[in-house]
């Protein structure tokens, strides 16, 4: 089936938001094969865990099987009602990570949670700001997004300063459980006035503008109306 065919029967998979050297779009299998090696590679030293299910444990087939699976399954998400938008990040044409975003009750909502992993070999380089960015630019900008959230576990230096970095206000903080013991998560929040007022910190971030592409197709299927 052509690239076109399916956008029109499925519009997410027409999603990009580019700045610059760095991409952010819709996962083909192509891609994804690509992405889940980079993940069986590794996303962090054994002695941590970033995530609440700890899905990044096991051998490198293991921990690539597990994001084909999750991928899949996220592909389906799109209504009014939740929506699941995953993005392959490229940086440089170079595949390193995924950006997600996550609506429940989009509709009455209006407001995302962002997720995202590099693999361990792209991190540190300034790819992680830049790419949530992109993502809060493709909620505030394209899809009308009232509020963004985010959230890391407080032994997550890396994460909790891009969330930090980016203009973020914290939201408190949770116990929650990982891997058998209890562990404190941060909450970020960054709402649609704050973006605005930061509009000129984050095109200094990016250093480029921002494409996007795809975004009213798939706005169409996010905002049909409730059944
Ligand atoms: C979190 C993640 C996406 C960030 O991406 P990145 O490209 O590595 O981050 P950047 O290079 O853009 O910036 C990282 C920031 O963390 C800081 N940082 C990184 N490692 C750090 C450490 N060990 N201690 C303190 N600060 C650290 C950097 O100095 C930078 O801070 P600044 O923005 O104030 O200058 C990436 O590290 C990653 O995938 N980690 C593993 C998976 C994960 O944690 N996902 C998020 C789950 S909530």
């Amino acid at each position: 089936m052509s690239t076109e065919k399916l956008v029109r029967l499925w519009p997410a998979s027409g999603v990009r938001v580019r700045s610059g050297d760095l991409e952010l779009r819709w996962i083909d299998d192509e891609l994804l094969v690509q992405l889940a090696e980079t993940a069986g590679r590794g996303i962090h030293s054994p002695d941590v865990m970033p995530f609440e299910h700890p899905w990044t444990r096991g051998t490198p087939d293991e921990v690539a099987r597990s994001v084909v699976g999750y991928q899949w399954n996220a592909r389906t998400q799109v209504s009014p009602q939740r929506f699941v938008l995953e993005l392959g990040v490229i940086a440089d044409g170079v595949p390193v990570g995924v950006q997600g975003l996550v609506a429940d009750d989009w509709a009455v909502l209006r407001r995302v949670q962002t997720g995202s992993w590099l693999g361990l070999e792209h991190q540190g380089r300034g790819i992680g700001r830049r790419m949530r960015v992109l993502a809060l630019h493709l909620a505030f900008e394209g899809l009308g997004a009232v509020e963004a959230k985010s959230g890391a576990f407080a032994d997550n230096p890396a994460s909790n300063a891009v969330s930090t970095h980016v203009g973020y206000e914290s939201d408190g903080a949770v116990r929650v459980a990982r891997e058998g013991a209890a562990a404190l998560h941060n909450n970020f929040r960054m709402t649609r006035e704050r973006w605005m007022a930061l509009r000129d910190a984050h095109a200094a971030l990016l250093g480029a503008p921002v494409d996007l592409d795809g975004v009213e197709a798939f706005r169409a299927q996010i905002d049909a109306p409730l059944a």
